[in-house]
């Protein structure tokens, strides 16, 4: 598995790949890699001769100083846990900041015809201006046929595939499911910083997704919201910062439902300074 700093190393020989005809799959992540992200790395082999994987905690997209500061960085497991995949067709990318933004450590202003002002873009202002500033950059260097993100991240998927048919960027998207822990926590990077009294308190998260996935079809929105915020209230332990019910193409929160549209519940909790999102298909 070859590993690469510099954009002009990889770009070099992802060059030389394409004019042999090999399709490239590409995977982003910020590292702290698990079974998640790796499920991602395994989809992506299938259909793709060779997959980059970018590991590169991008720090446009964090509204909060110490929320960066306090990401995991795993570097060394992370490339453990790719190369137990026993694969030579990947290729690890992990630039520097500079190889990155040379020099301009700034987002780019998006409009993603109101997409980026929902949920996660209501509760951190810029986040997703540093999300499609950095994924845009990553598309220009690595240039993929295929890239793939989780369901994990809903709003992020939907503001990908917005942005890469906005500005007609060649590269097809692909969503992939949620992977979970064996108690239905989603996996990720930030659940190694729970504390063990946390880490037992976070399946709630799933517990009400999935207990307001069975009511949806016999409550209300508005019932099912209050219900969740009941879940909640006084808790300890987890804060919840929103549940939304939504529709699943303009996320735009929903009063009513109507028969033909898809509908998807959102969810964002913080356990003390940890901030875990999850989300769920409702129909
Ligand atoms: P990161 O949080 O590392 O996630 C990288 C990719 O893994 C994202 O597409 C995310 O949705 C997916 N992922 C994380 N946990 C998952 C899970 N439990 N199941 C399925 N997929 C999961 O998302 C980012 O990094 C960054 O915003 C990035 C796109 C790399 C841009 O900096």
């Amino acid at each position: 598995m070859l590993v690469y700093q510099e954009k002009t190393q990889i770009k070099a020989e992802l060059d030389l790949r394409k004019a042999k005809g090999q399709v490239i799959g590409f995977v982003p992540t910020m590292g702290a890699l698990h079974q998640g992200h790796l499920a991602l790395v395994k989809q992506a082999l299938i259909s793709n001769d060779t997959v980059v994987v970018s590991i590169f905690v991008n720090p446009t997209q964090f509204n909060n100083a110490s929320d960066l500061e306090k990401y995991p960085r795993t570097f060394d497991s992370d490339i453990a846990l790719l190369e137990s995949l026993n694969e030579d067709r990947i290729m690890v990318y992990t630039p520097s900041v500079d190889d990155i933004y040379e020099g301009n450590l700034r987002s780019q202003k998006f409009d993603f015809d109101g997409l980026e002002r929902e949920m996660e873009g209501k509760y951190r202002p810029g986040h997703f201006d540093g999300v499609a500033t950095v994924v845009k950059r990553f598309f220009e260097i690595v240039n993929p046929d295929n890239a793939y993100f989780g369901e994990k991240d809903f709003q992020q998927l939907a503001i990908i595939k917005q942005m890469v048919k906005k500005y007609d960027i060649p590269v097809t998207i692909i969503g992939c499911k949620i992977h979970r822990e064996s108690d239905g926590l989603a996996m990720s990077s930030r659940n190694a910083r729970l504390t063990s009294e946390q880490r037992n308190a976070a399946p709630l998260i799933y517990t009400v997704l999935k207990k307001a996935k069975q009511e949806f079809a016999s409550k209300s929105a508005n019932e099912l919201v209050k219900w969740v915020e009941e879940q909640f209230k006084g808790h300890g332990i987890l804060e919840l910062e929103y549940f939304i019910i939504a529709d699943e193409k303009s996320l735009r929160p929903i009063r009513n439902k109507t028969g033909k549209r898809r509908y998807r519940a959102f969810i964002a909790v913080y356990a003390d300074d940890i901030r875990l999102i999850d989300n769920i298909a409702l129909n």
